[in-house]
């Protein structure tokens, strides 16, 4: 696939350290960076600020000056906030900064635009987008209109962001029909397939934890694949024979990110419902992460604002090419219910399979002895 290269922003981060300790920062920080090279940019600076937020320009005015100063030495486009902005602070650090400023839910929708595929998941994107960018709307629209092109302005395939608020109000409207109507035929074939009695399979995980190339290697088939955050957006569900001659579905999710701010998870409801309706779900960790167990925790957290605790999980250690003998003779034993593979190279993958097959089987005589 040829993709067009555009010229990579230029972009300066900015963190607020408040009392969080030097690794958390340190992590945190390498998580927006991530966040913002998978949106296309490229980290010139980062800045860190300690004092609590200031109500006018969240990091005080004396730091936006100082920002200001780098920005024009470095020749920055925009300047990337970790945290949410309310739109006065977001116009005053336009004002101090003079580059577009994209806060942290700006930043998400972007990589979620870029990343959608399925036309459910792109009207999705484009209405949490439009939500967003209304709430943050002066007069008729003039905050987004002088924006340009560039991250947080862009909509998901094609399309372009609406700019005037009237036709904001009315693009939502429309985009709210479409997605109900094709919720409608979603949940039809979905009852169809909870007839045919199939067993559903999501796999779950934080982002990059190496998903879409479990997914590849267990069914043979072709989900993106980068060494990038959020290559998989949409649920892409396959189909899954087992050995004992049972079909599965088994579904990709949207990675999961610390810290997905919560109107975020409601407007992606209908692409997670495919996790909460799952009969198990495996649970991807990308082993050899120094900071696996905050993203365990962080996924656990998902799961349960989704309501998707009960359901059954098996952990799997990905990535296992990558760890010491060692290291890995710890993980398991700390871990003994977990699956520990590389899907990469393969090994490993067995052992799972025969895990699931164990899974399915015990949840269909479930299924038999309580149909309901
Ligand atoms: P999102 O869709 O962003 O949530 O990511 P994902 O969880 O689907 O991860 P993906 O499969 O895209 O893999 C992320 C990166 O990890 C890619 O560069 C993969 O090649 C790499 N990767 C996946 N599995 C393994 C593995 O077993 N070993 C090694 N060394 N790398 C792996």
């Amino acid at each position: 696939m040829i993709e067009q290269e555009s010229k990579k922003e230029r972009a300066i981060l900015v963190f607020l350290l408040e009392d969080r300790k030097p690794k958390e920062a340190e992590d945190g920080l390498i998580e927006l960076s991530e966040l913002a090279k998978t949106a296309g940019a490229e980290i010139v600076s980062h800045v860190t600020q300690r004092a609590l937020p200031d109500t006018k320009t969240f990091i005080g005015s004396g730091k936006a000056q100082e920002v200001a100063l780098i920005a024009e030495e470095l020749d920055a486009d925009i300047i990337i906030f970790n945290e949410d902005l309310t739109p006065s602070q977001q116009a005053n650090l336009e004002k101090i900064i003079k580059r577009r400023i994209v806060d942290r839910t700006t930043l998400i929708l972007d990589i979620f635009a870029q990343r959608a595929k399925t036309k459910e998941g792109k009207i999705q994107v484009e209405m949490a987008q439009l939500t967003h960018a209304l709430s943050r709307l002066k007069g008729k629209g003039v905050m987004l209109s002088r924006l340009g092109g560039g991250i947080g302005t862009r909509g998901p395939g094609e399309t372009k962001l609406e700019v005037e608020r009237r036709g904001i109000g009315k693009r939502i409207a429309r985009l709210k029909d479409e997605l109900e109507r094709i919720e409608r035929v979603r949940k039809t074939q979905k009852k169809q397939r909870v007839k045919r009695g199939l067993y559903r399979i999501a796999l779950v995980g934080y982002t990059n934890a190496g998903k879409s190339t479990l997914l590849n290697v267990l069914t043979d088939s072709n989900v993106l694949v980068e060494d990038k955050l959020f290559a998989t957006l949409d649920p892409t569900s396959r189909r899954l024979r087992l050995l004992s001659g049972e079909v599965a579905t088994i579904s990709d999710t949207v990675g999961f990110i610390r810290g997905l701010p919560h109107h975020l998870v409601a407007a992606f409801k209908s692409t997670l419902e495919e996790v909460v309706e799952a009969d198990l779900l495996l649970h991807v960790i990308d082993g050899s992460n120094p900071a696996f167990e905050q993203q365990i925790i962080a996924v656990e957290k998902i799961l349960k604002d989704l309501k998707a605790f009960g359901l059954r999980i098996i952990p799997v250690f990905n990535k296992i090419d990558l760890l010491e003998n060692e290291a890995l003779l710890k993980l398991r034993s700390a871990y003994a219910d977990a699956a520990f593979l590389s899907a990469k190279s393969g090994v490993g993958l067995s052992e799972l399979l025969e895990m699931v097959i164990g899974e399915i089987e015990e949840g269909l005589r479930e299924r038999v002895s309580d149909p309901s």
